[in-house]
C-alpha cells in the first residue's frame, strides 16, 4: 500500500519566512546521509548567537553523532517512543541549561534562553536543508550523571537532527501515521489576550 504524504508546509493565516513555514519534527531520518560538519557548525553558531538575558549565554551542549557511544548513551536516555525514532538521528544534541551563576545564584531565564538558541539551531538547519526534532521527554538524571554534570547545569531537552527520511523508514506503524498526520495550531486570534 502506498502512502499518500501531505504537505507538511503551515498553512499560516499570514505571511511567515519560508524556513519557519517549512520546518516540521519528523521522526524518520536518512540514515544514508550524514549532517556535514559545515551543517553542524552552523547550526551550534546560530544557538551561540541567540539573545540571552544580561547576555548571559546560559546554554550547553552534548553533540553526538550516530555510531559513537555518546549517541547510544543518550538514546539510552530518552524516554518510550523517542528511544524507537532517535536512535537513527544522524545527530542528537542535549540541550542544557546553565541554572546558576558563578556565585551559585539562580539564572532566572536559564531554559527561556536554552529554548530560544535550541530554536535558532532548529531554524539554521532546516535553512541548511536538515530537519530538527526536539524531545523534552528525557531522563533528566540519567544524562546527567553519564555526562558528569553537576547541580548547575540541568538537561532539559534532546534535538534529534538530520536529512528528512520518508515515513515508510519507520517499522513503528504507530508513529508511521503519525508523521503524515496534518499539522495544526490554534486560530491566532485565540493567542491573543487583550486585543480591541
Ligand atoms: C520542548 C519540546 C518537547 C518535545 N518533546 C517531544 C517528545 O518527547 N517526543 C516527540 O516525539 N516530540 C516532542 N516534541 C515535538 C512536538 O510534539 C512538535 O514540535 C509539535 O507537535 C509540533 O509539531 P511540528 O514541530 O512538526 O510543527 C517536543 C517539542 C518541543 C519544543
Amino acid at each position: 500500500m502506498s502512502i499518500t504524504i501531505p504537505s507538511r508546509t503551515a498553512q499560516t493565516s499570514a505571511p511567515i519566512v519560508e524556513v519557519l513555514a517549512e520546518r516540521w519534527s519528523p521522526r524518520s531520518f536518512d540514515t544514508t546521509v550524514e549532517v556535514t560538519q559545515e551543517q553542524l557548525t552552523s547550526a551550534l553558531e546560530a544557538a551561540r548567537w541567540s539573545p540571552s538575558a544580561g547576555n548571559t549565554q546560559p546554554w550547553r551542549f552534548v553533540v553526538a553523532r550516530r555510531g559513537t557511544p555518546e549517541h547510544a548513551t543518550i538514546v539510552e536516555n530518552l524516554m518510550g517512543f523517542n528511544q524507537v525514532w532517535a536512535a537513527s538521528a544522524p545527530v542528537l544534541i542535549v540541550n542544557i541549561a546553565v541554572t546558576q551563576d558563578a556565585e551559585g545564584k539562580p539564572m532566572r531565564f536559564a531554559e527561556y534562553d536554552l529554548g530560544q538558541a535550541a530554536a535558532h539551531l532548529s531554524v539554521q538547519a532546516h535553512h541548511d536543508g536538515l530537519h530538527v526534532h526536539q524531545m523534552g521527554g528525557i531522563l533528566v538524571d540519567g544524562l546527567r550523571a553519564a555526562f558528569g554534570l553537576d547541580e548547575t547545569l540541568r538537561p532539559l531537552s534532546v534535538t534529534a537532527l538530520g536529512v528528512l527520511g520518508g515515513p515508510e523508514l519507520l517499522t513503528n506503524e504507530v508513529l508511521r501515521e503519525r508523521e503524515v498526520q496534518p499539522r495544526s495550531r490554534r486560530p491566532l486570534d485565540e493567542l491573543i489576550i487583550g486585543r480591541d
